[in-house]
């Protein structure tokens, strides 16, 4: 590095209070030296102090307490549901699939988290869970967008493509983008998927100093799936769905087994109530629930998150004994790309940083690397959902837990909750009813019907239902898995099932055109 260079960069570390960043710059090889430089460079330290600043203030106590106060539910009327409002969801599926076939959706995967709490090295969407098929989440994704392209195109009779933009993060782009490359892009076409990187933001210690992770490297994070709107605007991705004629956006999560990508009926729901904005939602049943929670809070709309409502408030309840705060989030919204090209345009900097308290790994002043038993500092994110308070018509819509939700986030263990297994289990058992809706059955070994699933009746247990059930291992759910490309949601099925015993394990698939049923009795 020239000598002016890096005096001027010492000088602007000095000026915004991180001159120890260069503690350790004598003891570098020339290259770590280099890759440091290279690093700090682009960097804004004030703006990273500002930042750090006014996350540390929205998070302090006090204003937590305050806010719970300010807490209401979501309105009746804002309010769509697949239960109370079943007659109009043929409609809004029909609206939903007619905007697909025009070309006017895509769909947007949050995928730059770092999967901390699942512990692997890779992203999230190149999990197993280990279905009988052990296709990775991504590829699940990609065949229900296939399948739904298909639908539409056979609906009406036009050609569709559903563009898939890929959010990730300097930690996940590489071997994301050589997954779908080595996977032949699931059979999708290669330029109608867009990868694009969210920023990263240092790692600071409670007093607002930058963490070193070496001596040479600063302890860097993805800055919150809420990052999706800076990088929209600097990557070019709102100009690229422009282009495209682009008017709806399914934005999701990368984790839920069961999530309905581009789900028409929720796409032709927001479209139909002229909404710039929506968001999907289940009950939530259990105020532990590591789910946050749509709401109003000073009469405008906001997801709080479960690390950030007081359990007094998480467990307050309706006169009816549910939850008060029960739109249970489950990061699938919608948004109009005019809407989206307010906020990257208007804004994104209005958008605060949350803070996570975290345990992170750094080099003290003697150059020893410590690695800490508790908090030692904290990661700024902003949270993709803190657009809400910008919409002008905003709705919520409501939706069946065993049908769409079963995220995975932690690792396998005795009791676990959102877990390969589970994920695996929601999926098979979602299945398994699919089956019995169309009209098939299942035997066990000795020939005898296996009793039907209850559904409906106790709509929002049924996950706990099944959670006790997996706990004692001895309801396990029927082995059925059925290939988004026969099937998006169930439908298409009857011609394949109807009449039909089956015995475990019973996956549909497709090879080439031919749709065929393996095992079938
Ligand atoms: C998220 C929601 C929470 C919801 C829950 C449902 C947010 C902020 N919180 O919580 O309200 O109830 O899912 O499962 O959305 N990601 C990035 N970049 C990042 C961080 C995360 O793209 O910097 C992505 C992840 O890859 C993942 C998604 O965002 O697809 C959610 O991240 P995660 O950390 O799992 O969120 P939760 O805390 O579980």
């Amino acid at each position: 590095m020239e000598p002016s260079s890096r005096s001027k960069l010492a000088h602007r570390l000095a000026e915004a209070g991180q001159s120890h960043l260069l503690q350790f710059w004598s003891e570098l090889s020339p290259e770590e030296q280099e890759d440091m430089a290279a690093d700090l460079e682009p960097m804004n330290f004030q703006e990273i102090n500002g930042f750090f600043k006014s996350a540390m203030e929205m998070s302090s106590g006090s204003k937590q307490e305050k806010m719970d106060s300010r807490m209401e539910p979501v309105p009746r009327e804002v309010l769509g549901s697949v239960t109370r409002d079943r007659d109009c969801l043929k409609q809004w599926e029909a609206v939903g699939l007619h905007c697909i076939a025009q070309n006017k959706v895509a769909v947007l995967l949050l995928a730059g988290g770092q999967g901390t709490r699942l512990g692997v090295s890779y992203p999230k969407g190149m999990y197993d869970v280990g279905l009988p098929s052990h296709k990775t989440l991504f590829q699940i994704q990609a065949e229900r967008i296939l399948k739904l392209q298909r639908l539409a195109e056979q609906k009406h009779k036009t050609k569709c493509c559903i563009p898939w933009y890929i959010m990730t993060s300097g930690r996940t782009m590489e071997s994301t983008q050589d997954f779908f490359s080595h996977h032949n892009y699931f059979g999708l076409n290669k330029n109608d998927i867009i990868f694009f990187q969210q920023g990263m933001l240092p790692a600071m210690d409670y007093s607002g100093k930058i963490i070193l992770e070496s001596k040479g490297k600063l302890a860097m994070a993805p800055d919150g799936n809420g990052g999706l709107y800076r990088s929209l605007g600097n990557q070019g991705i709102v100009d690229d769905m422009g282009r495209r004629g682009i008017e709806s956006i399914h934005v999701y999560c990368v984790d839920n087994i069961l999530v309905k990508v581009a789900d028409p009926a929720f796409v032709g729901f927001c479209v139909q109530k002229g909404a710039d904005c929506g968001a999907k939602v289940v009950e939530k049943t259990n105020p532990t629930e590591a789910v946050g929670v749509v709401c109003k809070v000073d009469g405008r709309y906001q997801v709080v998150e479960y690390s950030e409502i007081t359990l007094a408030t998480a467990e307050k309840r309706s006169a009816d004994g549910r939850l008060m705060f029960n739109a249970g989030n489950v990061a699938n919204h919608f948004f109009t790309l005019s809407f989206l090209k307010d906020i990257v345009q208007k804004h994104e900097p209005e958008l605060q940083h949350h803070v996570a308290q975290k345990k992170i790994p750094y080099v003290d002043t003697q150059g020893r690397l410590i690695k800490p038993d508790k908090p030692n500092g904290i990661k700024m994110e902003k949270f993709v959902f803190d657009i809400f308070q910008f919409a002008k018509t905003f709705v919520v819509y409501e939706v069946l837990r065993e049908d769409e939700f079963s995220p995975l986030k932690n690792a396998d263990s005795q009791d676990g909750k959102d877990t390969p297994s589970t994920a695996r289990h929601a999926l098979m058992s979602l299945h398994h009813r699919w089956v019995l809706n169309a009209g098939g059955h299942f035997i066990d070994e000795n020939g005898t019907h296996v009793p039907a699933i209850p559904r409906d009746g106790a709509a929002g247990h049924v996950t706990e239902d099944v959670n006790i059930n997996l706990k004692d291992g001895t309801d396990l759910p029927i082995k059925c898995e059925i290939s988004p490309l026969v099937s998006y949601g169930g439908e298409g099925l009857e011609e394949l099932v109807t009449g039909r015993e089956f015995r475990a394990t019973l996956v549909i698939d497709t090879t080439g055109a031919h749709e065929l049923v393996k095992n079938g009795l």
